[in-house]
């Protein structure tokens, strides 16, 4: 419904998303859709081994093809200046990470010639013995000093060990989360144009981030910042692979540079497993103590993960376990070994993801040792505090989600299993949690003459409706109907801002624009007759106002309800119907949010069930190299999903009261669905994805 004019009551309304009409006819641009006069192609060349280094680089065949340009290798590609991302450091060296790490670039006229030069480039390696294999017990496994997201690896209140052996309920199991992959529709791709006149690069990237991209690119290829512009208007989803520059852009815009012409590099999917990060394997031990009645007393989460040779990354997963339930006893605990794999990065819900898929598991598992209905066992454990820390929570309503998602779902305590011919039923619940993140930002809004606005902000819409929910916040803050405003967004010629990341997008960037917005409101009340043909304008900055830490602990929570059949004879899981009920704030646009929590929902249905990424240790690469390998939820396995959220007023926040809704919907889905399989079949499955040859 359209806001009546004047009155600020476009936030919270359903708005439609404001590129759909240009995405379903083919009009918006993505960024390998951009075709510069003169353009080339550029093809990498992954290594083949998987431990060592380049002895030889013959590119003569390779630059003998018809169309070939040039063929850069370590040997003679341009020197890269430093930046702290050692994955994007490329053809500088000769060693060999691992297996898929670029050591050549074909550039030529046509993509097809770029390709056939690109496997006419002959590599010769020496090669040492790599390692791949990720356990539990691996003797170079150690203590970081921080997780991912600078969360320390290492967290212990009072003496979780004494706690647990004199528990008089306690469950001790190991879960394991395979590697996943990210695998957006649209795979990375750059192009990248350099005018020698102006001495300005300009790049269409498919990014997260335009800002952080152009940072990246100025540090790397030693240009100024002022020299390059990055362009991210349509982005074809990411979850967190598009979150920091990758290979693809460096290449495509050296490429350009050195060749001294416009350059488009356009991934193959099948490079993304190596390229683009993946969620690291975690290897979970979780134990638990509980008194009779469900009353916690001990907790411990250890996790074991793996990273690269070149960059450490951790996957947090113990870290939700800091947030959930009110323990004395307890210890969160990350190991990570540096194997000779890709480097791991985010993928939606880093930490969060696989870690409730354990902790919500274990609590499960408690629930049948004890009893008691594993609803009741969450409610009986609710914190007055945030555990680890002793801060009061923002708010924090996680009760009111699995009480209104019971109600919703007819949970009525939980239903008996039941049996339908060949299938069994089950079903299952599992809470949710994400951190409320927020990042300064800047934002200029300008009012026309003619009564229209423009608000401008480099976020970037990664598909998740940013450019519609953000001019939501700005009419609101103008006293305007929503058609009035139009948003620029996704280009580094616009005020700085975050890259969309940690589901912190719309409260960074919102916050900026609001503040905008109510600036230049405050201008338009003290400006008397008509405005200057040149309009008036007002811009913020969020640096002092945006406060990255709080007194309060700031987090998202919910809960998940799921209903699965499963098939005795082949082994197969069928999720029948999947229900949520998240806390998250205010919803600003309900339209974009229920499709943010569903999106996220069939994400950790998918990491239930068929999503996982296999190392081949001999060849120490991922197997699954395309969509037909890597299975995605495909809608025949989507049943009834309902997302449901209730409304919570949290005045800690940012001006819109809003909490992030990205990732949230992952968290916990998976640990539902696993529920429901083990309370359908009376048998305990602690290792996802739940595939027929394991549930047989
Ligand atoms: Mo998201 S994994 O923070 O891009």
């Amino acid at each position: 419904m359209p806001p009546d004019p004047g009155s600020p009551t476009a936030l919270g309304s359903p708005a439609p998303r404001r590129e759909g009409r240009e995405k379903v006819t083919g009009t918006a641009r993505y960024a390998a859709e951009h075709t510069p006069p003169g353009c080339a192609y550029a093809w990498p060349v992954p290594a083949t081994a998987a431990r060592g280094r380049v002895t030889s680089l013959d590119t003569a065949a390779a630059t003998a093809l018809p169309g070939v340009i040039g063929v850069l290798t370590p040997y003679d590609a341009p020197r890269l200046g430093t930046w702290d991302d050692p994955t994007l450091h490329l053809l500088q060296d000769l060693r060999v990470p691992h297996r898929g790490w670029y050591v050549a670039l074909a550039v030529a006229h046509t993509p097809e010639d770029a390709r056939a030069a690109a496997a006419a480039v002959r590599v010769a390696y020496d090669t040492g013995p790599h390692d791949v294999t990720l356990r539990a017990d691996h003797p170079h496994a150690y203590t970081p000093q921080d997780a991912n997201g600078g969360h320390p690896a290492h967290r212990e209140h009072g003496d979780p060990d004494t706690a647990l052996t004199t528990a008089p309920v306690q469950v001790d199991c190991t879960y394991t989360v395979a590697p996943l992959h990210n695998h957006p529709m649209e795979p990375h791709a750059a192009t990248a144009d350099w005018d020698e006149e102006h001495h300005h690069l300009t790049v269409h990237d498919s990014s997260q981030g335009a800002h952080p991209v152009r940072a990246a690119l100025a540090a790397l290829l030693k240009l100024t910042e002022d020299d390059i512009t990055v362009v991210s208007e349509h982005v074809g989803g990411g979850f967190g692979s598009k979150g920091t520059p990758r290979p693809h852009v460096v290449l495509a815009a050296m490429a350009a540079l050195h060749y001294r012409r416009p350059v488009k590099l356009a991934l193959p999917r099948a490079h993304l497993p190596a390229t683009v990060g993946h969620r690291a394997p975690t290897l979970h031990r979780v134990r638990l103590g509980a008194r009779a009645d469900g009353t916690l007393t001990a907790l411990t989460h250890e996790v074991t993960t793996h990273t690269s040779r070149i960059r450490e990354f951790v996957e947090q997963a113990a870290v939700p376990a800091r947030v959930m339930y009110a323990v004395p006893d307890v210890r969160t605990t990350h190991r990570v070994v540096a194997l000779d794999v890709p480097t791991p990065s985010w993928m939606r819900a880093p930490g969060e993801a696989p870690g409730m898929y354990a902790l919500e598991s274990a609590m499960d598992e408690l629930a049948d040792a004890l009893g008691i209905d594993p609803v009741e066992l969450r409610v009986r454990n609710e914190p007055p505090t945030e555990p680890d820390s002793g801060r009061p929570f923002s708010s924090r309503h996680l009760v009111d989600c699995l009480r209104d998602g019971a109600r919703r779902f007819g949970w009525t305590g939980r239903p008996r299993p039941t049996r339908e011919g060949p299938f069994l039923i089950g079903t299952g619940v599992a809470a949710a949690t994400y951190p409320v993140l927020v990042s300064p930002s800047t934002a200029r809004a300008h009012a026309r003459p003619d009564g229209h606005y423009l608000v401008e902000v480099d976020a970037t819409d990664i598909g998740t409706g940013a450019r519609t929910v953000l001019a939501q916040i700005a009419a609101d803050a103008l006293h305007t109907p929503l058609d009035t405003v139009t948003v620029a967004l996704g280009h580094t010629g616009l005020p700085d801002a975050p890259l969309a990341g940690g589901s912190s997008g719309t409260a960074s960037w919102g916050w900026a624009v609001h503040d905008a917005c109510t600036a230049l409101t405050a201008r338009l009340r003290h400006h008397h007759g008509p405005l200057p043909a040149e309009g008036l304008s007002a811009s913020a900055d969020t640096t002092p106002s945006a406060p990255q830490t709080s007194p309060y602990a700031r987090h998202a929570f919910g809960a998940h309800f799921a209903e699965v059949r499963v098939d005795t004879v082949t082994g197969e899981v069928r999720v029948r119907r999947m229900l949520g009920v998240f806390a998250a704030g205010r919803i600003l646009n309900p339209r974009t949010a229920r499709s943010q929590f569903k999106g996220a929902m069939v994400m950790g249905l998918g990491m239930a069930l068929t999503e996982h990424s296999t190392m081949d240790a001999a060849f120490g690469d991922f197997t699954e190299s395309d969509l037909a390998a890597y299975h995605v939820p495909a809608h025949a396995d989507v049943p009834a999903i309902e997302a449901h959220w209730i409304d919570e007023h949290d005045t800690h926040l940012n001006p819109m009261g809003s909490k992030g809704i990205g990732e949230i919907g992952i968290v916990g889905a998976a640990a539902a669905i696993g529920n429901a399989v083990s309370h359908a079949t009376g048998h305990r499955l602690r290792e996802l994805p739940l595939t027929p040859d394991r549930v047989l």
